[in-house]
């Protein structure tokens, strides 16, 4: 069928429309529709391309992962070559490298524009009339590989341009990288799947653009940031670098926004310290800061040396990974009783920080590493997360090493241990008769999220359980000034101070509270979840498993954690003494669960939901009083099919039971609520 006027000009709405709110999630950050809005755009182009394919076009943003698989990627040739750059390692090398533009030039008349050095991998994207039609790795500088499929299907990467004057030919070049937060959830998704991990986040990202099959790099959390421009159609360069990237960002490519002019050499070395300073807190990796003359007609005075830049220099932080040696395998026993074995190395400087310790995490860890004492080790570090050993250097070793194993009791109490089903670690069984799992649950109690006990630091704990002065939680409140400032560290002064504190903590609220009590997976959100839907401790304690399920946030395993606990004779002790001692707070008034719109009612949710996310969906319903449950039968009271809804939809109309669409169901929950 041929498209009338009307759908060609819908279709293209809808792309511009896509474009735009693309732009402003991705490269702006500022999202102005919800996603829910977004989808259905997406979904009506979606049906209308399906409609009439004659109309589908590669910028589409429907046709992000478009191309069947590759056998092999194709070279490119880079016309213009991809340059790398000279580096720094401290402040004399960057003045001597300002002198010597000095004195090249015959004047110290020019400015820098300074970048962070993204920690990924060089890219060129190439654009005519505004569209992408190939991206590009750098490879050697001179040819690289042909990876369009796969850079097609990162989100922040414009596959049309936006704006006006959009250069019929343009070259852009930056720099494509994995953000911490989606390098973390990945290795732990491989972890818990037995795949591999990446080193790092620069491997991460490497290797998911190395993909044949593009559907997977679109799986892959890739982020990209423009960092210069490559052939572009004549007249359409700006005079400075820093203009061209507000060009770039007005095209709509993302471009990195900490990124600013500096005056001169001393300029550039405040902006390296500055951001050294927030390298922790940025969502991505970054290896150091570039400085580029900021003016092209100077940086073409300037030119080149052998492969680099005269006119640029990377001026590289302390590096994120060293070699060290592991003297020892220790193991450490958590709040929940895990096992974690740590690496005690010699002592190495990572990142400027003086590093004695990696954590192992687990044994099957230690085993895909192939770590022994004895042996040589990658040592990284990465922000403020625990450094970590990643990889063992087995090819050095001189001598035959013992393969380390897990101890078959508690280290610390002797305790017999087991496996946590479903998982690799093991767990000592002692519960609070192990001293470290005492220890551990009383930094718990007094830390900053749970009662926030001032000056009841780490050590302070170790030192009372030490010495016997308290055995759980609830003798916090028992402890005098007599027994504590006689102490180390401490005097009659911080021994008054922290009396004071374990007053002050007294008056608490219920879901800081029961967070304090260290329940197994109970974390802060499903300690106020507990709290809001039963009001009160006594509610708490003596909810059914069933009446857990039904709690937002709480499933089987973290509703029979919290019966286990507090079925316990000594954890009704600790925690009846805490409430003799004083601790208080205020009770919440809930509706009882009778008492609620739905309750008795058995919803199942099945196919996908356009509007509504199904995980919200369910929230929604359990808050008023629904139970939801995964399979159909004669108990159920509402099917809520939505699309391509399969099975259970046939076993709801042969059943009888009621069945839904989604937008019933958005009634439902509105005319209740
Ligand atoms: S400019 C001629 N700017 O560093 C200048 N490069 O060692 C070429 N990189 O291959 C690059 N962040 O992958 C430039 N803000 C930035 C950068 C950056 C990271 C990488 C790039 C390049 C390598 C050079």
């Amino acid at each position: 069928m041929m498209p009338s006027h009307q759908d060609l000009a819908k279709i293209q709405w809808l792309r511009d429309q896509l474009h735009q709110y693309g732009y402003q999630y991705y490269v702006l950050d500022e999202p102005t529709i919800p996603d829910a809005e977004y989808d259905k755009l997406f979904v009506e182009l979606q049906s209308l391309e399906k409609q009439f394919p004659q109309c589908l076009t590669l910028d589409s943003p429907t046709q992000r992962v478009g191309a069947p698989a590759l056998l092999k990627f194709q070279t490119v040739t880079h016309e213009v070559p991809m340059l790398s750059l000279a580096n720094a390692f401290d402040d004399q090398d960057i003045l001597d490298f300002n002198q010597r533009l000095c004195d090249r030039l015959a004047s110290s008349d020019f400015q820098y524009f300074a970048e962070p050095k993204l920690d990924g991998l060089a890219i060129s994207l190439q654009y005519e009339n505004g569209c992408l039609i190939r991206a590009a790795t750098r490879g050697d500088g001179k040819t690289g590989e042909n990876v369009t499929e796969n850079i097609r299907t990162i989100a922040i990467i414009p596959l049309k341009l936006m704006g006006n004057n959009i250069p019929e030919k343009l070259e852009v070049r930056g720099e494509v990288f994995m953000p911490l937060q989606g390098f973390n959830e990945m290795n732990q998704k491989a972890l818990k799947n037995a795949q591999k991990v990446f080193a790092n986040p620069r491997n991460a990202a490497a290797g998911s653009l190395r993909q044949l099959d593009s559907k997977i790099t679109a799986n892959r959390p890739l982020s990209m940031f423009c960092y210069s421009i490559g052939q572009v159609s004549s007249g359409f360069l700006p005079d400075y670098h820093s203009d061209a990237l507000a060009l770039l960002k007005q095209w709509g490519l993302p471009v990195c926004p900490e990124s600013s002019l500096a005056e001169d050499a001393q300029a550039c070395l405040a902006f390296y310290q500055n951001i050294l300073h927030k390298r922790d807190q940025l969502p991505y990796e970054i290896d150091g800061v570039v400085y580029k003359v900021n003016q092209f007609k100077t940086q073409e005075q300037l030119g080149f040396v052998s492969r680099a830049p005269r006119w640029a220099i990377a001026h590289k932080f302390p590096a994120q990974e060293a070699l060290s040696k592991v003297i020892a395998i220790d193991v450490q026993v958590g709040r929940t009783g895990v096992l974690t074995p740590v690496a005690r190395l010699e002592s190495v400087l990572v990142g400027g920080v003086i590093v004695t310790n990696a954590t192992l995490h687990n044994a099957d860890e230690i085993k895909r590493k192939d770590v022994r004492v004895g042996d040589t080790v990658y040592v990284r570090r990465a922000g403020d997360v625990i450094p970590e050993i990643v990889r063992s250097l087995s090819e050095k070793r001189q001598q035959s090493l013992d393969e380390f194993t897990m101890p078959d009791e508690c280290p610390v109490c002797g305790s017999e241990v087991e496996k946590i089903e479903g998982e690799t670690s093991i767990r000592c069984t002692g519960g609070i008769m192990c001293q470290a799992q005492r220890k551990e649950a009383i930094k718990h109690f007094a830390s900053r999220k749970a009662l926030d006990i001032d000056g009841l630091g780490d050590k302070l704990v170790e030192q009372l359980v030490d010495l016997e002065l308290i055995h759980n939680i609830s003798d916090l409140y028992q402890l005098s000034i007599e027994q504590l400032k006689n102490l180390e560290r401490m005097g009659e002064k911080s021994a008054d101070n922290l009396i004071k504190s374990l007053k002050i903590s007294k008056k608490t609220t219920l879901d800081r509270f029961i967070y304090s009590l260290g329940i197994r997976e109970v974390g802060q959100a499903t300690a106020l979840s507990l709290a809001n839907n039963l009001g009160n401790l006594d509610a708490i304690k003596h909810a059914e498993l069933a009446v857990l399920e039904q709690i937002p946030d709480i499933g089987p395993v973290v509703a029979s954690n919290i019966k286990k606990f507090f079925s316990k004779i000594e954890n009704e002790q600790i925690v009846e003494q805490l409430i003799d001692s004083g601790l208080y707070w205020q009770n919440i008034e809930v509706k009882p669960i009778e008492l609620l719109p739905l309750h008795g009612e058995i919803f199942v949710l099945t196919g996908g939901m356009e509007t509504l996310k199904r995980d919200d969906a369910k929230r929604q319903l359990q808050e008023l009083g629904a139970k939801v449950s995964g399979s159909v039968s004669k108990k159920t009271t509402c099917v809520v099919a939505g699309e391509n809804a399969g099975s259970k939809l046939d076993k709801a109309e042969k059943l009888g039971v009621k069945v839904i669409d989604e937008q019933a169901l958005i009634e439902i929950i509105n005319v209740i609520q």
